[in-house]
């Protein structure tokens, strides 16, 4: 009998039809199989489109001084390497730099705007517990790296004599 080799089909049928049974549920189904992607997609757009916005943090100055930051000791090589030929002798030991010279060619890229959390130039609450740990330290930070700083500024070329004179330059001018 075809109607026993249907048996099965027919079972299979009615599984299959028994999610839906009126048409307000066909209505539910079709609406949410439109619903669900487009809210996925929705999401995502805000996803995509407010990050930015919703990592204020990251846009800070300090945040941003950090990011570019490498791209900083990468040039601080450069400059120095300039240095001897900007030299009036030629030679850059033979004419080591004043305190407000290396300032102002190393020093003044991160302390002149407090680049990283460094302590700006003349801004005395920011140096005053700095200075209080006494000039050694200070010298140590600076030929070691502290923080965003990195060794000898970033700029080995310098002499502890230069690096001595530029703190005290800085320091005499933010207290
Ligand atoms: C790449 C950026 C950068 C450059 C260039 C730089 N500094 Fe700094 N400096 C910093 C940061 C950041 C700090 C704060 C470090 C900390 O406390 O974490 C700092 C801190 C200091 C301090 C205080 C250290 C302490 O122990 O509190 C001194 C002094 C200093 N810098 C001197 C210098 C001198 C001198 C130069 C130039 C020869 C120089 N800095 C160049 C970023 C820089």
């Amino acid at each position: 009998m075809p109607l026993l080799t249907l048996g099965p089909t027919a079972v299979e049928h009615e599984q299959h039809e028994s999610f839906i049974k009126t048409p307000q549920q066909l209505i539910v189904v079709v609406v949410a199989a439109f619903l669900v992607p487009i809210i996925g997609i929705v999401l995502l757009v805000q996803l995509v489109i407010s990050h930015p916005h919703a990592d204020p943090v990251a846009m800070t100055p300090e945040a941003t001084a950090s990011r570019i930051q490498p791209v900083g000791r990468v040039e601080f090589g450069p400059v120095m390497a300039g240095a001897p030929a900007a030299a009036p002798k030629g030679a850059a030991k033979a004419a080591p730099m004043d305190g407000k010279t290396v300032y102002e060619k190393v020093c003044t890229a991160c302390h002149a705007v407090s680049v990283a959390g460094s302590p700006k130039f003349g801004d005395k609450a920011a140096w005053a517990p700095r200075i209080k740990t006494g000039m050694g330290a200070l010298f140590q930070s600076v030929l070691k790296g502290k923080g965003a700083m990195p060794p000898k500024a970033g700029n080995a070329a310098l002499s502890d004599a230069e690096i001595r004179a530029a703190i005290d330059y800085m320091v005499s001018q933010s207290k």
